[in-house]
């Protein structure tokens, strides 16, 4: 299957993605339905998603924005939005509707419109003994928002105040911890049972926290978790190319205007959906492990959610492309992860 420039794989998904609303869901969506079947569609819109009914109207608007050769051939799978005050019925609902496929735990202010999210977990804990009844997974945003804790601590330390209770709490309750940035949250998916899982990102293994400053502050590589240490980014890598059924691809791709990132107060998220795939692959191939590509993009996702595999395939070159300065978004302008440079493996 692995040939040292060539490599074929069954198609891939995105366990974890913004595509936005509005005027801004045909300038993203292409670059995600061209490389992947399905995406996980983060509830976190200005309004957020917190019911079937709100997942099934935005479904349709994502349908609806798909150019017409991606009808068939894209599934977005919807998510709810946690709330204090989401019931366990709207879970039922939810399982029910075929259509929701988890639930997004975003602690109250710990990222892009999340203030919203859940203050108190316990409050919550019916919502989540329905959810590991109904075999619902749990999306989780790993920081906590302490103002006093490190934010390059602010996963670590979640861990222990929360995800590790939870986890005993729930031992039946499929649990994704989302875009995991550090050795800390490797070591604790490896060590938990098989209900729990991670999604690892094309950029957290990248780049390094160095890259934030590099020259002068770089506000397109600001994101939520913030990028980490070497060593982290290290036992990423090691991680999703080790073999184990835990980890799979989710790229966070998270667009934001060229605007709202360059300001006094930048707004968190990376857009890399241009190079969904591609980025993996170099990583992947720098690693000696395209041939773990397949598991951790097409094979590790489904099988923890429970869904088939892909049928179809894709395939990638070791072709180099220029990545473009800006795409459009909507009526502005968003600027992809590595703008200018190049794409060093290409879809054919
Ligand atoms: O960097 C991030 N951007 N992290 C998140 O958790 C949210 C996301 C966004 O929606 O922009
Ligand atoms: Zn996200």
């Amino acid at each position: 299957m692995t040939a040292s420039n060539k490599i074929t794989l069954t198609k891939p998904d995105d366990w974890h993605l913004h595509v936005r609303d509005g005027v801004f869901l045909p300038s993203v969506l292409s670059d995600t339905a061209d490389r992947f079947a399905r995406a996980i569609i983060m509830p976190n819109l200005v309004d957020p998603v917190t019911t079937t009914r709100l997942a099934g109207e935005y479904r349709s608007r994502i349908i609806g924005a798909l150019q017409n050769k991606h009808k068939l051939t894209f599934d977005p799978l919807m998510t709810l939005y946690l709330t204090n005050r989401t019931s366990a019925s709207e879970i039922k609902k939810a399982r029910e509707s075929g259509f929701v496929h988890a639930v997004k735990w975003y602690p109250a202010g710990a990222t892009t419109n999340s203030n919203q999210g859940v203050s108190d977990i316990v409050a919550c804990y019916d919502v989540l003994e329905a959810m590991a009844e109904e075999g619902m997974p749990l999306l989780v945003h790993g920081e906590v928002t302490d103002p006093t804790v490190d934010i390059f601590d602010r996963e670590r330390v979640f861990i222990d105040q929360f995800l590790t209770g939870i986890i005993k709490n729930f031992p039946t309750l499929k649990i994704v911890f989302e875009h995991i940035t550090t050795e800390d949250a490797v070591l604790l998916v490896e060590g938990a049972s098989d209900n729990v899982a991670a999604t690892i990102t094309a950029h957290h293994m990248l780049l390094n926290r160095n890259s934030l400053f590099n020259g002068g502050i770089r506000p397109h590589h600001y994101c939520l978790p913030v990028l980490k240490r070497e060593k982290h980014r290290k036992a990423l890598i090691k991680a999703a190319t080790s073999s184990s059924k835990k980890f799979f691809l989710g790229t966070d791709s998270a667009p934001h205007t060229k605007e709202t990132k360059e300001s006094a107060c930048g707004c968190a998220g990376i857009y890399s959906s241009h190079g969904g795939i591609e980025f993996y692959a170099e990583i992947f191939d720098k690693a000696e492990a395209l041939d773990k590509l397949e598991a951790f993009a097409s094979f590790n996702g489904p099988d923890f959610y429970g869904l088939t595999r892909n049928q179809d395939k894709i395939t990638l070159s070791r072709k180099q492309s220029v990545i473009a300065d800006v795409i459009p978004f909507g009526n502005e302008e968003c600027v992809p992860l590595r703008a200018g440079g190049n794409l060093r493996w290409s879809l054919d």
